[in-house]
């Protein structure tokens, strides 16, 4: 029979790469529950019209990218293409708004979108992430990216840049809109087909165009940060000081306007130079509609989602030091009858917490051994019937190439110290 081949734009982490993967979560669970935040996890998919409401259906995700299916009752269902939709829906059915302020959610979830594979761009992809409800100033922004920031700093990472801007509120948004339709108007027949049909619908997402027939008309055009309501703008004089005051470097990008239509006011990305075309590692920004847009009372939001795989293809690049597989401790093999012996022991030592291990395979004593070498294993020892009678093993350290004869207690406490020495 002929073999199945994983989908395409999917991709299988395995092991040793694995240990970079749950590293990588652990310290970002760490840092955000440092910074109060308690993890969410939400379904897989959701119905259809939830990101049609929340991320825009004049938006590249909703009109091209997403995996939508009927299912067997006839309900259109959607794969979650990012987090923050399903984060606000569960956030308002679960009755979070009467929580007191600010409510402080991350997560750790796969996602889907239909798109062109290239490097660092997957149709499956993971993303950490962090909403946060109910705080409209300027600190909370500012506090959010220092979240980032430590991330960062803690796994390594540096040669990151942070990219800011503002795409203000619905009130000098229309302004601008009307700013820019004037701009775009005589070079409508230009734009892409998407861009023509967006011009009346949402003349913004027009920025965010990367075909070439719309990039040279895109880079002349009057820009959102230009035309901030004073609102607005003083909203972005804060988060830019409160980004100064905790030490945090950026520079001010007017072209960002964020892929997905919930955005108001501060949107940031972190880029880097390595991650291919696809150098935005971290995305986020303000959210101050979606709740209402999604049929709760207006609630301000931020957040942010990192894409797991290009944070780890950036460590890569950058060689920042990430664990290996933990290595086990002890090999236990059997002489002759002994298996059960071995057996057992080898359960007690894992309910005491050690990684251990004994045959599994009928192997010869050398053969066991052989394996045991191969596996890196730091201590291995034999039981047989002498090992039994006495109470007493031979404890190989396979590193120092030494031995000691030690009781099966004295053994135990010594694998036990060792171990957590080494996490
Ligand atoms: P986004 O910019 O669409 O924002 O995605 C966030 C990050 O996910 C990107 O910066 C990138 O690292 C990663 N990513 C996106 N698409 C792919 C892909 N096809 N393959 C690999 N990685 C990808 C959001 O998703 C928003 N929900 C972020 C947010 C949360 N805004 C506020 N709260």
């Amino acid at each position: 029979m002929s073999k199945i081949s994983a989908p395409k734009g999917t991709r299988d982490i395995l092991p040793p790469e694995t240990a970079a993967w749950q590293h990588a979560e652990k310290v970002f669970a760490d840092v955000c529950s440092r910074y109060g935040y308690q993890e969410i996890r939400i379904p897989t998919f959701e119905q259809t019209e939830l990101f049609q409401r929340g991320v825009g259906d004049t938006t590249d995700v909703v009109q091209k990218e997403m995996y939508t299916f009927d299912d067997k009752g006839g309900r259109s269902m959607t794969l979650r293409p990012e987090g923050t939709a399903g984060v606000v829906r569960s956030y308002l059915e679960n009755g979070m708004a009467s929580l007191p302020s600010p409510v402080r959610l991350f997560y750790n979830i796969t996602a889907f979108r239909y798109e062109k594979m290239q490097k660092g761009r997957y149709r499956e992809f993971h993303q950490f992430g962090c909403e946060v409800f109910g705080s409209e100033g300027p600190i909370v922004d500012a506090e959010l990216v220092s979240l980032l920031d430590l991330y960062f700093r803690e796994l390594g990472l540096k040669e990151t840049s942070l990219r800011i801007n503002s795409i203000g509120c619905p009130v000098c948004r229309a302004e601008y809109n009307q700013k820019l339709k004037d701009y775009l108007a005589p070079h409508l027949d230009a734009l892409c087909e998407t861009c023509q049909s967006r011009y009346d619908r949402n003349p913004l997402r027009i920025i965010d165009c990367k075909e070439t027939s719309c990039k040279p008309i895109v880079r002349e055009a009057p820009a959102l940060l230009d035309n901030l309501c004073p609102e607005c703008q003083t909203h972005f004089d804060g988060f830019c000081k409160h980004l100064e005051e905790l030490e945090i470097n950026y520079t001010i990008d007017k072209g960002i306007v964020r892929g997905l239509d919930y955005y108001t006011r501060t949107v940031f990305e972190f880029v880097s130079e390595h991650v291919g075309t696809q150098g935005t590692i971290c995305g986020g920004g303000r959210y101050d509609g979606l709740v209402e847009q999604v049929g709760g009372q207006p609630t301000p939001g931020i957040g942010f989602a990192l894409g797991v795989e290009r944070l780890l293809m950036e460590l890569e690049q950058q060689q920042a030091a990430m664990p290996g597989p933990a290595r086990p401790s002890i090999y236990i093999a059997a002489l002759g009858d002994a298996g059960d012996q071995a057996r057992k022991w080898t359960w007690k030592l894992r309910s005491l917490g050690i990684r251990a291990e004994t045959d599994l395979m009928g192997r010869s004593l050398k053969a066991q051994m052989k394996y045991a070498g191969k596996q890196s294993f730091r201590f291995s020892t034999v039981i047989g019937d002498d090992e039994i009678t006495a109470g007493k093993i031979r404890l190989k350290d396979m590193n120092e190439h030494s031995e000691s004869e030690v009781s099966f207690e004295q053994a135990e406490a010594l694998l036990a110290d060792h171990q957590k020495q080494q996490g």
